[in-house]
């Protein structure tokens, strides 16, 4: 079942999709890309994905009334700063979740590229694909963050990784996505309107300041799994990629990958 409605808290003129239940929200809007296209930009947000899809061909946990499932389209004309949509998608979740629940600035962390951690363990992933419609290059920022979730609603290991909104605010009611989505796109599409602004250098000391806690300290990084490289973490280049020392001294910039 699909709903469309035009609510007053977000952003006029953002398209809003609510859907009951769908495989992903990305997926959503790649396969409605002829009929979202003249109505950009565009939130698909869903109660439920029956596919949630994470980076690295992952899967991403999508239960209901758990965590927020969304899904921003739109066109980017800047597309010469497309390594740094990763970095304000993290930045507006931070900011999200500062006032959503008023989390402190120094609990919260950005890890490369766009993984969102709290106190250390993840409550939100972003999954960024662009599709290039010449002359336009059509971006979608999937986000989910972890709302609701109680250490047991997470299978096996994520128990030790991951966390949620409600766990750190220690709060007793749950967080409702109604509530934190237009948050989101708020904060989103500021940061997007500094990126077409071309507010470059703003963008990189927020991605250094939110990735601080990083600076200096050993990392294992890939390119692709199972590929591993080891270094120091030296900040966010100028161009929005990762700066690795060597164990031997020299420094390179990765612009894809992850951080272990
Ligand atoms: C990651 O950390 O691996 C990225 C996770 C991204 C999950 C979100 S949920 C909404 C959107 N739809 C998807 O299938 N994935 C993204």
């Amino acid at each position: 079942m699909q709903m469309i409605v035009n609510e007053k808290y977000y952003p006029g003129n953002l398209e809003i999709i609510k859907l009951e239940e769908c495989d992903s929200t990305n997926n959503y809007l790649k396969r409605n890309y002829e009929q979202v296209k003249d109505k950009l930009p565009v939130l698909a947000t869903c109660a439920l994905q029956t596919a949630g899809r994470g980076r690295e061909q992952r899967t991403w946990l999508s239960s209901r009334g758990k965590g927020l499932y969304s899904s921003f389209g739109f066109n980017l004309a800047a597309r010469q700063y497309l390594n740094m949509l990763p970095l304000i998608s993290g930045f507006s979740v931070i900011e999200t979740l500062q006032t959503a629940a008023g989390i402190r600035d120094m609990d919260l962390g950005l890890k490369w590229p766009n993984d969102v951690l709290c106190r250390g363990e993840k409550i939100a992933g972003i999954l960024i694909e662009n599709i290039i419609m010449e002359p336009q290059l059509f971006c979608i920022a999937g986000i989910g963050i972890n709302l609701n979730h109680a250490k047991e609603d997470f299978p096996g290991d994520l128990a030790e990784k991951a966390t949620s909104l409600k766990m750190i605010a220690g709060s007793d009611r749950d967080y409702v996505v109604e509530e934190v989505n237009p948050l989101l796109a708020r904060f989103l599409f500021q940061w997007l309107e500094r990126l077409e602004n071309g507010e470059k250098e703003e963008i990189i000391r927020t991605a250094n300041r939110y990735s601080h806690f990083l600076m200096d300290t050993p990392i294992s990084f890939h390119q692709t799994p199972g590929k591993l490289i080891s270094g120091i973490f030296k900040g966010i280049h100028q161009d929005g990629g990762l700066i690795l020392e060597s164990n031997e001294g020299s420094t390179a910039i990765y612009y894809s990958g992850e951080i272990l």
